[in-house]
């Protein structure tokens, strides 16, 4: 029997720190990335492969990606990594050495395209070295759109969403080449959904044709405040990821699904949801 789905999880924002010390002082980012990776190994069904979002470490030094390369180790199905604004991409290519398409430039920027059962997957990086804010480059556009041309259905992956999201002071940072961005999602007939880090809050949004939707942290969450002067700061929502499944055949189910998942100590304990007890 054909396969009927494909199924990705995204996982984003892991924001390691170097010795595996707390980041901002406060997150033990380094045991809530232990928590999703106990997680996601305890998943009752297959999943295909892992898309991470950006901001592996906080601070972009070699022993954060090293412990985060460890602990990657601990999960059975592959994993690829794109780049965010807290990463250092030349030492997350140096420690990820076997992601070989980390050293695979257009234009300047990491761009990898792939695919699995006829879905293809577009990794794009959205990170101009030294800036928060999301820039995409001419060249790498220019490959984005000569991968699009191909009709298969496809998913792109990049770390800054290319829109306001209502959360204050990431709203204020620039974005260059949003517009052709958009517009070139919005041309192509076969463009599934965006998958976005960055805001560390679960979000979903359309624009025109084209979903998009952010994971969340697997750490430290943004504070829900969308007054236009809002701090920015993070709270301890609950962690969680995302996991995309596809159809892979012609059938009443959605074309894809995006299921958000909260990572919890109790998410073991299992209770009969059944209305004859
Ligand atoms: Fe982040």
């Amino acid at each position: 029997m054909g396969r009927n789905f494909l199924t990705i999880p995204q996982a984003s924002d892991f924001h390691i720190c170097r010795n595996g010390i707390n980041a901002y002082e406060v997150s033990d980012s380094l045991q809530s990335l232990k928590n999703f990776i106990r997680h996601i190994n305890k998943l009752p069904f297959n999943v295909d492969f892992l898309c991470i979002t950006g901001d592996v470490s906080d601070d972009g030094s070699i022993s954060s990606y090293e412990i985060a390369k460890d602990l990657l180790s601990g999960i059975t199905i592959p994993y690829y990594i794109i780049p965010g604004n807290h990463d250092n991409k030349a030492n997350m290519a140096e420690v990820f050495s076997e992601l070989s398409y980390l050293k695979n430039y257009k234009d300047s920027r990491i761009f990898h395209s792939f695919q699995e059962h006829g879905k293809k997957i577009i990794l794009l990086d959205s990170v101009e070295p030294g800036k928060a804010s999301g820039s995409l480059t001419d060249g790498e556009l220019d490959a984005l759109e000569d991968e699009l041309a191909s009709n298969h259905d496809t998913m792109v992956f990049l770390h800054q969403p290319p829109f306001p999201t209502g959360i204050g002071f990431m709203d204020n940072q620039s974005y260059m080449n949003r517009n052709r961005f958009l517009k070139i999602l919005n041309e192509a007939e076969n463009v599934l959904f965006v998958g976005c880090g960055h805001i560390h809050r679960v979000i979903m949004s359309r624009i025109r044709k084209i979903n998009f939707v952010i994971a969340p942290s697997t750490a430290m969450q943004l504070d829900l405040n969308l007054n236009d002067d809002a701090p920015g700061d993070f709270v301890f929502e609950t962690p969680g990821y995302l996991i995309h499944r596809l159809s892979l055949t012609e059938s009443i189910f959605p074309e894809v699904m995006t299921h958000a998942v909260q990572i919890t100590d109790r998410e073991e304990i299992t209770y009969p949801f059944n209305d004859n007890n």
